[in-house]
C-alpha cells in the first residue's frame, strides 16, 4: 500500500479492494508515453512562465526522460495501488529526482492530463489507421486491376439480378472505405485539441501560456472552455462512430467472401494460409478470418455503445465513470487495426473463379432487363416491355431453357419487335459493356475509376509520409 497525494485530508488508509477497484493501471499503462511527453511540455511551459525555476525544470524534463526508457525497457514495475499511470510517473519522478519532482503538478490536474494523454494516443493511431484504410484500398484496386474483366452475377435480395463486373463490385469496397478514411480525417480535428491547462475543471490561478504547450505538442488549436475540455469525451464518440461505420463495411465483405467461398457459390477461395481446417471433418476449409472480422465488428459497436451510455447521465465536469473510456477505446483501436491489417494481406492472395462467376452469370435470367430495354428501344414502353419478358421468362422456364436459349421464332410469338439482334444483346459482355451510364459496370467507367483510384493513393501514400517525417522531425 502507497501514501496517496490525498493523504493529509484522510484519516483512514484506502480498503484494498477500494484499490483494486478503482485502479486504472493495467490498461492505462499505454498511455505512459504520451504521459511523459505532456508533463515535459507542461514542465518547460511552467519554467517559461518562470512557474517554476529552470534548474528545476530541467531536472524533472532528466527524470521522465529516465522514466520512459525505464518503461520501455521494462525496467518498472507498475504499482496497481497507485491508481493510475499518471501517479505511477509521478511516483517515480520522485524517486528519481526528489522533492522537486513535485512541482510538475503544478497548474494541472490528472483531469486535464488524462484527456491529453489520451487525445496525443488517439491521434497517433488516427495517423496509423488512415495509414492502413489507404493500403486496404491499394489491395482492393490491385485486386480489381489483376481481374478487370472478370463477369459475377450482381444481387439483390441475394437473389441474382444484373451482371456486373468483380471489379465494380470490388471498387465499390473501395468507395465505402474511402468515406471511412475521410471521418476519420475528419474526426482528427476534433481530437486534435490541447486540453492542458483547464485543470481539475475551472483553470488555474497561474500565469499558464497555454498556446506554448500547444506549440510542444504539436497541437493546431486550444481548449476554450476549461469545463468543457475536462468533461467532454465526444471526440472518443465520433472516432468510435467512424470506427463501427468502418467495421460494418469490413463485416459486409466478410459475408461476402464467406458467401463466396462456399461451396454453394465457389467463387473464390480462400489461402490456405488464411483459413483453418476442421478437427473433426478433413475435408473442410473454414473462412475463418472473415468470420472473426465479421464478428468483431459486434464489439466495436459495443464499444461506441458504451461510450454512448457511460457519458449520457454525467454532470459536469470530470466524473469517475470516465476512466470506463479507455478500455472501450483501445479495444476499438486494437480491433480495427487487426481488421485492417487482415485483409490487407488476405485480399492479394484471394484466388478468383472466373468460371464459375461467369457460370453463375449466365443462368437465372440475368439478361431480363436487358431483352425489356431491347423492346423499348424498338418503341414499346417500359412497363409493357416488362410485362412481356415477364411471359418470355415464364415460358422459358417451363421449357427449362434460358432466354438466349430460346428462338427468334419463339420470341416473335410474344412480340413482334424481337429481331436477329436481340440475341447479342443478352450477351454477359454486352449486358456489361452497354452499362456506361456514370458509375455503371461497364468496363471503361471501372477503368477509370481504378485509373482515379491509383492517383489519389499516391496522394495519401506522400501525404502519409510527410507526417511520418514530420512527426519524426519533432518528436
Ligand atoms: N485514472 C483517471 C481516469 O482515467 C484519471 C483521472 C482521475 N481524476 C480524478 N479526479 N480522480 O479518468
Amino acid at each position: 500500500m502507497s501514501e496517496k497525494p490525498w493523504d493529509g485530508r484522510f484519516a483512514e488508509k484506502t480498503d484494498r479492494i477500494v484499490e483494486s477497484f478503482t485502479s486504472s493501471v493495467a490498461f492505462d499503462r499505454r498511455l505512459y508515453l504520451y504521459d511523459i511527453k505532456g508533463s515535459i511540455a507542461h514542465c518547460r511551459m511552467l519554467a517559461k512562465q518562470s512557474i517554476i525555476s529552470d534548474e528545476d525544470a530541467s531536472q524533472i524534463v532528466e527524470g521522465l526522460g529516465r522514466i520512459a526508457r525505464d518503461i520501455e525497457h521494462g525496467n518498472f514495475e507498475l504499482d496497481e495501488s497507485l491508481e493510475d499511470i499518471h501517479m505511477n510517473i509521478e511516483a517515480r519522478l520522485i524517486g528519481e529526482v526528489g522533492r522537486v519532482a513535485q512541482k510538475l503538478h503544478t497548474a494541472r490536474s490528472r483531469n486535464d492530463q488524462v484527456v491529453l494523454d489520451i487525445r496525443l494516443y488517439l491521434r497517433d493511431e488516427v495517423a496509423n489507421i488512415l495509414n492502413s484504410l489507404t493500403g486496404l484500398r491499394q489491395a482492393l484496386v490491385a485486386l480489381a486491376k489483376r481481374h478487370i474483366d472478370v463477369i459475377m452475377p450482381g444481387y439483390t435480395h441475394l437473389q441474382p439480378a444484373q451482371p456486373v463486373l468483380f471489379s465494380h463490385h470490388l471498387m465499390a469496397y473501395y468507395e465505402m472505405f474511402k468515406r471511412d478514411r475521410a471521418r476519420f480525417k475528419e474526426a482528427l480535428k476534433r481530437i486534435n485539441v490541447m486540453p492542458l491547462g483547464s485543470a481539475a475543471l475551472a483553470g488555474t490561478t497561474y500565469p499558464i501560456d497555454v498556446g506554448y504547450t500547444a506549440k510542444l505538442l504539436k497541437f493546431p488549436e486550444v481548449f476554450a472552455n476549461s469545463l468543457d475540455a475536462v468533461s467532454s469525451r465526444d471526440f472518443i464518440m465520433e472516432f468510435l462512430a467512424a470506427a463501427s461505420i468502418c467495421m460494418v463495411h469490413m463485416s459486409r465483405l466478410s459475408e461476402e467472401l464467406i458467401l463466396w467461398s462456399s461451396a454453394e457459390f465457389g467463387f473464390v477461395e480462400i489461402p490456405d494460409a488464411f483459413a483453418t481446417g476442421s478437427s473433426i471433418m478433413p475435408q473442410k476449409k473454414n473462412p475463418d478470418v472473415p468470420e472473426l472480422v465479421r464478428g468483431k465488428a459486434g464489439r466495436v459497436f459495443g464499444n461506441l455503445m458504451a461510450l454512448l451510455t457511460l457519458m449520457k447521465g454525467l454532470p459536469l465536469s470530470y466524473n469517475r465513470d470516465m476512466q470506463e473510456d479507455k478500455e472501450a477505446l483501445f479495444d476499438t483501436v486494437d480491433t480495427l487495426k487487426v481488421c485492417i491489417e487482415v485483409y490487407e494481406k488476405l485480399l492479394p492472395r484471394l484466388k478468383v473463379n472466373r468460371m464459375a462467376m461467369e457460370k453463375a452469370a449466365s443462368s437465372g435470367f440475368l439478361n431480363a432487363t436487358d431483352m425489356a430495354d431491347y423492346l423499348v428501344t424498338k418503341g414499346m414502353a417500359f412497363r409493357d416491355a416488362h410485362r412481356c419478358v415477364g411471359e418470355v421468362v415464364r415460358y422459358a422456364m417451363d421449357q427449362n431453357k434460358e432466354l438466349q436459349d430460346l428462338s427468334l421464332g419463339d420470341l416473335k410469338k410474344f412480340s413482334k419487335a424481337f429481331e436477329e439482334d436481340i440475341f447479342e444483346i443478352l450477351t454477359l459482355q454486352q449486358m456489361v459493356s452497354r452499362r456506361v451510364s456514370p458509375g455503371g459496370t461497364a468496363k471503361e467507367n471501372v477503368v477509370n475509376a481504378i485509373n482515379e483510384a491509383q492517383e489519389a493513393l499516391k496522394l495519401e501514400v506522400a501525404e502519409d509520409k510527410s507526417h511520418k517525417r514530420k512527426r519524426k522531425t519533432t518528436s
